[in-house]
């Protein structure tokens, strides 16, 4: 009997697995996408602590909700994320198992509602990405988002539309694209729905960083200005990040269609596939999120914990990039400060990220993504030591990914 196709491992656990590995007392783990703090733990919010400490005090009950999970909390974060009356009207949302459900979810929507779709995806891409949307039978094409030197192109996602067949899709990342850092402004956004509309390619966007960027309003706005233009759009949501829920596995579909047909339809295909797949989903994620965003204290403590993280991102982002220009005289490492979120792209290939795992014990991705909460404050010194080694003072190194996934 032929043996069954190996299947395709995501190389971010495998990496992971060799820097447990790794014997050096100093290794830095610099790959997984957890926000941490200067002691290297991943801190729960205070707000929702308090949430659920409330939550365990009232003991709501934990009977089934359905494959569509906890409508209290989609609407309450629906109603955060798109305030705009006009939208409201015009979503649908459905509770998934964190942002990669969402994505599943929404790529069988598209995979039922398009067999012919394509979806078009920039790269370098979220490591997950592709595998999701073919897992669920979707054709992707790539196209580079960046020029040969690393630069982000702020007119690739143009010409992937222009170059789509309609009914296609477009899968953007809302903000902190992973694993570029790369952000849009808003005018860009408007324009790209434009020609999404004129084009009739569906937008298919993956929010998972809001609120890490420039803060939660200028995060979403790109969204937000989008999805008053589209007549259709799916929206993958993540509370991963923004609550540091990483294990509740919480998060939200969303389906926008002024067609109530096709909100009904939609509706229909994934209430099966979560049926199918997992039943339904966890609630205890679900009931922090709803809790932190209806009552008025605890959600301007989430706001205010969510806010302090992003400057930190910020002071840890330009105290590297300083840290980097001083050692290697190179303007090679200015670009980082443009970058936003919770990772950094250095400007390394992909043999000097292997010199910096094997030299200096610092293990980031092989597309030069590195998780900049990996390296604490007192750290900083040390990383850009070693990355300037590797670098070799080389203001011409070429940037590890253009083209392939990172
Ligand atoms: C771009 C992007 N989308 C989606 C996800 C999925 O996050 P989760 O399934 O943990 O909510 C991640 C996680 O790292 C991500 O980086």
């Amino acid at each position: 009997m032929p043996s069954p196709p190996r299947p395709r491992t995501d190389p971010l656990w495998s990496l992971t697995a060799a820097c447990d590995a790794d014997p050096r007392a100093d290794r830095l783990d610099l790959l997984v996408g957890v926000y941490r703090d200067d002691t290297g733990s991943s801190p729960v919010f205070g707000a929702v602590a308090e949430a659920e400490r409330d939550l365990a005090a009232r003991a709501p009950s934990k009977e089934y909700l359905g494959p569509a999970g906890n409508r209290d909390f989609t609407d309450a974060l629906t109603r955060t994320l798109f305030p705009s009356a006009a939208v409201r009207d015009t979503i649908l949302a459905v509770q998934s198992v964190a942002g990669t459900g969402a994505l599943r979810l929404l790529s069988e929507l598209l995979a039922a509602t398009g067999p012919d779709r394509t979806v078009h995806l920039g790269t370098p891409a979220y490591l997950n990405h592709r595998s999701i949307l073919t897992t669920a039978g979707l054709r992707v094409r790539e196209y580079p988002m960046l020029f040969p030197d690393g630069r982000p192109d702020p007119d690739a996602a143009l010409a992937a539309v222009a170059a789509a067949a309609p009914g296609d899709a477009l899968l953007i990342q809302g903000c902190c694209h992973n694993p570029t850092g790369a952000a849009m402004p808003g005018h860009r956004w408007e324009e790209l729905a434009h020609a999404l509309a004129a084009r009739g390619v569906v937008p298919f966007v993956d929010h998972a960083y809001f609120g890490l960027g420039d803060g939660l309003d200028a995060d979403l706005e790109g969204v937000r200005r989008m999805l008053e233009v589209v007549p259709e759009a799916v929206v993958a949501v993540s509370a991963s990040k923004a609550w540091g829920l990483y294990n509740e596995r919480t998060g939200c579909a969303v389906v926008v269609s002024d067609d109530p047909a096709r909100r009904a339809l939609a509706y229909g295909v994934m209430e099966t596939t979560a049926r199918a797949g997992y039943s339904q989903p966890p609630d205890h994620g679900a009931r922090i999120v709803h809790e932190i965003l209806t009552r008025p204290g605890l959600r301007a403590d989430w706001l205010g914990e969510l806010d302090s993280m992003r400057q930190r991102l910020g002071r840890l982002r330009d105290g590297l990039a300083d840290a980097l220009a001083e050692r290697t005289g190179s303007t090679a490492f200015e670009p980082l400060r443009e970058q936003r979120g919770m990772f950094l792209r250095l400007p390394l290939t992909t043999d000097q990220m292997a010199r910096l795992r094997d030299e200096h014990a610092v293990h980031g991705l092989p597309s030069g993504r590195i998780n900049l909460t990996g390296v604490p404050a007192p750290l900083v010194e040390r990383v850009a030591e070693a990355v300037a080694r590797v670098h070799g003072g080389s203001a011409a190194a070429r940037p590890a990914l253009s083209g392939a996934r990172g």
